[in-house]
Formats: C-alpha cells, sequence, structure tokens
C-alpha cells in the first residue's frame, strides 16, 4: 500500500528544487549586502516560548508534542521568538544592532489550501537593539528590495499597532489582543459583537472603528490625530524617509498583524494574483527580549513567506549542462575516470550504472536532454581520445582526451 505525504507538506522534484534554491540564493544576497548574518535554531523549541507572547492564533496552530521525558514542546511555527531567545541566551552582550538572517522551515496546523501550508518556509531577519524609526526603514527597505529583485508584483501597507494599542489602554492588555486578532482577521461583525459583550463605550467604539479604516498617503495621521492624542513622529518620520529613498507604499492603520508582540510600525505586502493568501511577508517592531529574561532591547525585522513568493515570482533556474560520458562494456572504469576529469573541471558529467549497452546509454542521454556525449570506445581508449557527440546536432568529432574541455565550453 502507498503511503501518502502528511496533508499541508509538499515533495519538491529537482526541477522546483533548483528554481527555489535560484530564489533562496538572491534573497540570500541581498540581505548579506545590507550587513545581516545568517543564523540558524532548532526546529523544535520548548512550548513555552510559543505560548508566552505569539498570541492565541499562533498557539491553536501548532504543533506541539511531548518528549520521551515528558518535556512539551512545539515545532517552530515562525522564527521571531526563537532568535530573540537565542539573543537573550547568547549574544545579549554583543555591540548592537545585531542584524541576523534565517531560512527555515515552520509548521502551522492551518487548514491547507493554495499557499497555506501545514510545513512551510520563512526567508526572514532580525535587526535587534534599536527603536529609531531608521531601524524600522532598513528592515522595509530591504523587504522590499528582496520582493523587487525576485520579480514580485506587490503592494507595500505599513501601520502602527502602538496607536491602536494605547487606543485600548483602558480595556487592558488580554482584551485589546483579542481585539487586534479580530481587527488581524478582518471580522468586522466578531469586533463589533466582542466591544458590545466587554462592554466598550461608545465613544471608544466608534474610535477603534474611525482608526482601523484609515488607510491612505500621510495624510491618514493628520485623520488619525483627529481621533487619539499620541505621538506620531515615528511614523512620520518613517513615511518621510521611505518616500525620499523611493520606496512606495500605503500607510493603512487597520493592520494589527496575526502575532501579538509587536508594539510600534507593522507592515504587509501583498502580492497579485495570489488570491486570498497574498500576503507574501509581514513584519514590524517589537520587544521579545526581556519576556524571555533578558534586557529591554526593541527590535525589528520581517518574515518572507517563502513559498508564496516562489509562486508569485517570475525568478527561472538557470540551465545547468550535463556531459553523459557513454561507454562499451568494459570500459566501465574508463569512463569513471573521464567523468571525474570532467567534474574536476566543472563540468556535470554522469555515468551509465544500469550495465546499459551503448545505445541504450545514448538514447537514455538524449531522453534526459543532454546536451553532449562522451563517448569511449576501444579503439578511441586504445590512442588516448574520445569522440564527443552533440545530441542536438548529431554531429560527432573525436579529439585527443585533453581536447575534450575546450569543445564542450
Ligand atoms: P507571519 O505574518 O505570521 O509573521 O508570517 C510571515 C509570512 O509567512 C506570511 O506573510 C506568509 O507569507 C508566510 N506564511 C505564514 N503562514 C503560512 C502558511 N501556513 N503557509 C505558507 N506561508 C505562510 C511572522 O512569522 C513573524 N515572525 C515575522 C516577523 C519577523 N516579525 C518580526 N520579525
Amino acid at each position: 500500500m502507498k503511503i501518502e505525504r502528511p496533508r499541508g507538506t509538499r515533495d519538491f522534484l529537482p526541477d522546483e528544487m533548483e528554481r527555489r534554491r535560484e530564489i533562496e540564493k538572491r534573497m540570500r544576497k541581498i540581505a548579506e549586502s545590507f550587513g545581516y548574518r545568517e543564523v540558524a535554531t532548532p526546529t523544535f523549541e520548548y512550548l513555552e516560548l510559543f505560548t508566552r507572547k505569539s498570541g492565541e492564533g499562533i498557539i491553536e496552530e501548532m504543533y506541539v508534542f511531548k518528549d520521551k521525558s515528558g518535556r512539551d514542546l512545539a515545532l517552530r511555527p515562525e522564527l521571531t521568538a526563537p532568535v530573540m531567545r537565542m539573543f537573550v541566551n547568547e549574544c545579549s552582550v554583543m555591540p548592537k544592532p545585531l542584524r541576523f538572517y534565517y531560512f527555515a522551515n515552520c509548521f502551522r496546523y492551518e487548514r491547507p489550501q493554495k499557499g497555506r501550508y501545514r510545513e512551510f518556509w520563512q526567508f526572514g531577519v532580525e535587526l535587534i537593539g534599536s527603536e529609531s524609526y531608521l531601524a524600522d526603514a532598513e528592515v522595509i527597505i530591504l523587504a522590499d528590495k528582496i520582493l523587487k529583485d525576485v520579480g514580485v508584483n506587490f503592494s507595500l501597507e505599513i501601520g502602527h499597532v502602538g496607536i491602536m494599542r494605547y487606543l485600548l489602554k483602558p480595556i487592558g492588555e488580554d482584551r485589546a489582543s483579542k481585539v487586534m486578532r479580530l481587527i488581524d482577521k478582518g471580522d468586522r461583525e466578531g469586533l463589533e459583537s466582542y466591544l458590545a459583550e466587554i462592554r466598550v463605550n461608545e465613544d471608544l467604539r466608534d474610535k477603534i472603528f474611525s482608526l482601523l479604516e484609515l488607510k491612505g498617503d500621510e495624510s491618514v495621521i493628520e485623520e488619525a490625530k483627529e481621533i487619539i492624542d499620541y505621538d506620531f513622529g515615528h511614523l512620520e518620520s518613517l513615511s518621510a524617509l521611505l518616500r525620499d529613498v523611493g520606496v512606495d507604499f500605503t500607510l493603512n492603520l487597520g493592520i494589527a498583524r496575526g502575532l501579538d508582540y509587536y508594539t510600534g510600525v507593522v507592515f504587509e505586502c501583498y502580492a497579485e494574483g495570489l488570491g486570498a493568501q497574498k500576503q507574501v511577508c509581514g513584519g514590524g517592531s517589537y520587544e521579545l527580549s526581556s519576556l524571555f529574561g533578558g534586557p529591554v532591547t526593541p527590535s525589528t525585522g520581517f518574515a518572507i513567506g517563502f513559498d508564496r513568493v516562489c509562486e508569485a515570482c517570475s525568478v527561472e533556474a538557470g540551465e545547468k549542462s550535463v556531459v553523459a560520458v557513454v561507454s562499451f562494456k568494459g570500459l566501465e572504469s574508463q569512463a569513471f575516470r573521464v567523468a571525474s576529469m570532467l567534474r574536476e573541471r566543472g563540468f556535470t558529467a554522469v555515468v551509465d550504472v544500469m550495465g546499459r549497452n551503448l545505445k541504450k546509454q545514448m538514447s537514455f542521454a538524449s531522453e534526459m536532454g543532454v546536451k553532449y556525449a562522451v563517448i569511449l570506445g576501444p579503439d578511441e581508449v586504445k590512442s588516448g581520445r574520445v569522440a564527443i557527440k552533440n545530441l542536438e546536432t548529431q554531429e560527432q568529432v573525436v579529439v585527443a582526451e585533453e581536447e575534450l574541455f575546450s569543445i564542450l565550453q
């Protein structure tokens, strides 16, 4: 009986893996050009790492299990909390800011659909140690650059959860988090009935609804000032800098984000043509260090949904040319030797491992789309020569072994 993959997981065949690696390579290159260095954390962590602040939504979706000693563990649903745990444990005394990036798989027990998987990959960065708008600006510029470079058509929306959280202060942190979650889900009816349930007065209710509808250019900041007495300096400076450097964005004060730890600026990128799962990047500023026993350390970052980007972008993997070394029976060790010479010169070379005759080796090479076959026959081997056949044109030449490389270039 066949065994299926677990729901929400995928297999990746070579063509797709090559394309994914190409996209990953570009993302790494850009992050590194901004001075970010790669980090890695465990695939599973103590459950508590994610229950302290990630929020109910994430907790419900977690893969949780006990190990053989009865410890509660979870497969990581994201990497911000793990990276901050690592920061507190290993690098809190390093000079700041710290610039980290990661590319790793994450696990969420969600209802699988196109663009939503139970195992998916994130390419993310964390910029640790600054509360300046400049830090938010840097990570937004970086996210924008990565998505543009891989050819995703997207729009960028920037908000600030600190404003709504400030407005919600009177109702207490837990209730405020619930309100933020309903806003994030876009569940206006749910929000309305929850506000009624916790008896929020009409003035506050109206302010909440007015604030979350504010979307547009910088004029929304002026409108927000009419609703709430808050210092908008950070958002104003950030907006001005991003305009100066040519980053296109819309302000959206209704962005709440699905994770609870955000404190200030938040942002999301939506790709065209992806339907419901169009959010290809999400991030913002947060403070998790003190929650994990470290010093208060304002940080900011984002994670790109790598699988969604792969669906939305136009990057193709470069063509790799493969040389097939085909040989007569009895010349197998010669074939292995020539193949290894080719590999040392940077070619990809394959030999027959099926014990096939020459004709079958040739037709397999053609089937695989190989351009050149290097043919070893008894006469050639004796005189230190090889035949090279171009399988596309059927042209064949016989050359001395040393000349092989110049012809294959
Ligand atoms: P997030 O918005 O939960 O943020 O996830 C980031 C991105 O991961 C999403 O925008 C989406 O593209 C992708 N993603 C999430 N769930 C799935 C899924 N089930 N299948 C496919 N892709 C998915 C975070 O995880 C934060 N840690 C980001 C961050 C970093 N904030 C600050 N630093």
